[in-house]
């Protein structure tokens, strides 16, 4: 699979100038990571405050109707997930006034996916569930000590055209082994991006190549009150739980 590593100037470009060109290299699939995309500071700042509010609290889960509270959630090996994992999963709605900051700080994201919908700038930003499509800034730690996702394929809609993951760890640091991989097919070759990326890069893929994160330092013991793994953050437009005749949900691929 080809790895391509561009500035942010180079990615803008490409996605705004050269859209067909660029889908259908997403669609090819090629993989894209964006150099510091965003600045590692405030990316390691958010993902600071994400982990010592999750400290804080009890964890949570909430389906998401109207009301859906922001939560936290340990996954651990939930029989009945769309696609297992072990992973400390945090979710910011774009509806409460409190994440304002958090959601303009990604906007250009956004702005990216309603663009590549054909929507205009700013929309589903602050929808709630009742209007089917909502916006959420998820983060997903997967811990030291055999953190995973496995290998799945996402939904491609109008606003999901690619998958943007914004890295908050740092490779060799936070954690040495395994990490984020995609496959050209369903026994190929795990091509790991972890090793292209810094924090603060931008990962983008098609939803629809078969990705997933292989156990994050499996020979280690997880403990969920440590600040390291695998972190990252994703800025995502979804279907809500009102129901509806769409494929929305991930699948796995075993
Ligand atoms: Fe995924």
């Amino acid at each position: 699979m080809k790895i391509n590593i561009l500035s942010k100037k180079e990615f803008l470009n490409s996605v705004y100038n050269n859209t067909e060109d660029f889908i259908e290299r997403i669609e090819k699939p090629e993989a894209f990571i964006v150099k510091r995309f965003y600045n590692e500071d405030v990316i390691t700042q958010i993902r600071n405050r994400t982990f010592e509010n999750g400290q804080k609290s009890e964890p949570s889960w909430h389906p998401c109707f109207d009301g859906c509270p922001d939560f936290h959630r340990i996954h651990n090996n939930y029989p009945n997930a769309h696609v297992k994992a072990i992973m400390h999963a945090y979710y910011h709605h774009g509806y409460y006034e409190s994440n304002d900051d958090l959601f303009e700080y990604f906007s250009e994201i956004f702005d990216i996916k309603n663009f590549l919908a054909g929507t205009p700038k700013g929309s589903y930003i602050k929808n709630i569930p009742s209007e089917f499509f909502i916006a959420r800034v998820n983060i997903h730690n997967y811990p030291r000590g055999g953190g995973y996702q496995m290998p799945h394929v996402d939904p491609v809609s109008k606003f999901a055209k690619i998958q943007t993951i914004v890295q908050a760890s740092k490779w060799q640091s936070d954690f040495s082994s395994g990490g984020v991989y995609a496959c050209l097919e369903k026994d190929g070759t795990r091509f790991y991006i972890d090793p292209h990326t810094e924090v603060g890069d931008l990962i983008v893929l098609s939803p629809n190549i078969i990705h997933g994160v292989e156990e994050i330092d499996k020979e280690e013991t997880i403990d969920w009150e440590i600040n390291s793994g695998r972190w990252m953050i994703m800025p995502i437009i979804i279907h809500s739980d009102y129901e509806s005749n769409m494929n929305v949900k991930p699948k796995e691929v075993l």
